[in-house]
């Protein structure tokens, strides 16, 4: 393993060194090398990580110790990500088992869908162990299927090609039947978005569905229907909203598996141009969940971003009934808590409207956050009702 030295630390265990922290000549390094990083002043032991000389964040670390990266340490670190979904959390079944820098394995992440697993590899450094890491589930959990679901763009970034391909067990097995409290959704891994399903929402939907019982509502960015299919189990009457086919004939299916399909109406459109029309048409519903994808991709994206959310809901605000319960979600990194109440704040002000924030959500407990990396929250969810 070879040696490389940094300046002293300003974020102590954070699993990113930015190429400015480094105090070697990183020319040296090949990309996705294993290195053991020390602090050039002291010649403390930082910890082990893998390399990527061309990108900013040029070391990813692994671990706190001088650790071999091998079967071993898959294991433990697979293990271990398990154990606390399983025995710590009492998930069962459906989980997202790794989720990359927050279970100190940054670059892989692993969606257990029972006995279907499916792996993302974001990374260069990850990628030389995709062939361990395949190995370390079928000793683990001896799964039916596994599916390698390698399409998301910071792969190209990474000089990794996309690709989307069943590793073991047969395209006839899907769609995946799974559940989620007691809804069941039909979910294609190999051609929906994320790993499928959004679990990162899972204990936000399960609040408002608490919350909520016989009213009339908009989901809008239904996906597969989701927060629809669960609210729609209370007796409420929804239309979902999403601009992608695939995602609507999905949800409709779902509909359909779980006895809703009176109550759930799905229509494609785009979000936008449906809630112009509905204010044209002066209508009003008695809740509206607002789950969009990420505005802000990165940090120059960023006041875009921000004008983006603040329109969307300042619009759907118009939509909303007196007392009415907005459900609003974001999940841009690069936008905080704080900075996404302000938003929904100056909407709330622009419609002269007045809010109780009843639950402020974060990301499923399965997509942990790490302390020391405010990097790893990505997740708002705020429930509000709303006054005139
Ligand atoms: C974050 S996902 C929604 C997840 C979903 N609410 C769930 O919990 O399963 C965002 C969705 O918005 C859809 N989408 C993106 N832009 C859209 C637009 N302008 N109008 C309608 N749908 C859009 C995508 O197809 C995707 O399904």
């Amino acid at each position: 393993m070879e040696k490389i030295f940094i300046k002293p630390l300003k974020r102590p265990y954070s699993l990113w060194i930015y190429r400015n922290e480094i105090d070697s000549p990183l020319e040296n390094f090949n990309s996705g090398s294993i290195v053991t990083v020390y602090e050039r002043k002291t010649n403390r032991l930082i910890g082990t990580g893998y390399i990527n000389p061309k990108s900013v964040i040029s070391i990813r670390l692994l671990s706190f110790k001088d650790e071999k990266i091998d079967e071993k340490f898959f294991k433990n670190s697979i293990l271990k990500s398990l154990k606390y979904r399983e025995e710590f959390l009492k998930f069962k079944d459906t989980y997202r088992l790794v989720f990359s820098e927050s279970d100190f394995l940054p670059g892989l992440i692993i969606d257990r869908y029972e006995k279907c697993f499916v792996i993302q590899i974001l990374t260069s450094g990850m990628e030389q162990f995709r062939d361990l890491i395949i190995k370390t589930l079928e000793e683990i959990f001896k799964p039916e299927m596994i599916i390698l679901k390698n399409d998301t763009p910071s792969r190209l970034k990474e000089g990794l090609p996309i690709e989307k391909k069943i590793i073991k067990g047969e395209e006839k097995s899907l769609p995946l039947l799974i559940k989620e409290a007691d809804a069941k959704f039909m979910i294609n891994p190999l051609q929906g978005q994320k790993t499928g399903f959004f679990l990162d929402q899972r204990e936000n939907r399960l609040f408002l569905k608490e919350l909520i019982t016989n009213g009339f509502g908009l989901d809008l960015f239904s996906y597969v229907g989701s927060w629809s299919i669960h609210l729609a189990k209370k007796g409420n009457k929804l239309i979902g909203v999403d601009n992608s086919d695939r995602a609507i004939e999905i949800a409709m299916e779902n509909a359909r598996i779980n006895n809703v399909s009176e109550n759930c109406k799905f229509i494609k459109a785009d979000v936008f141009d449906f809630i112009k029309w509905e204010i044209k048409k002066g209508r009003k519903y008695d809740f509206i969940i607002v789950d969009p994808p990420a505005f802000v991709k990165s940090r120059t994206e960023k006041n875009d971003g921000i004008k983006g959310y603040f329109t969307l809901n300042s619009l759907v605000l118009k939509l909303l009934k007196k007392g009415g319960i907005l459900a609003t979600s974001s999940c841009s990194q690069h936008i905080s808590q704080e900075e996404f109440q302000d938003i929904i704040n100056e909407a709330f002000i622009k419609n002269r409207k007045k809010g109780i924030l009843i639950h402020k959500g974060t990301q499923s407990k399965d997509h942990p956050i790490l302390l020391h990396m405010p990097e790893t929250a990505y997740l708002k969810c705020f429930v509000l009702r709303v006054f005139d």
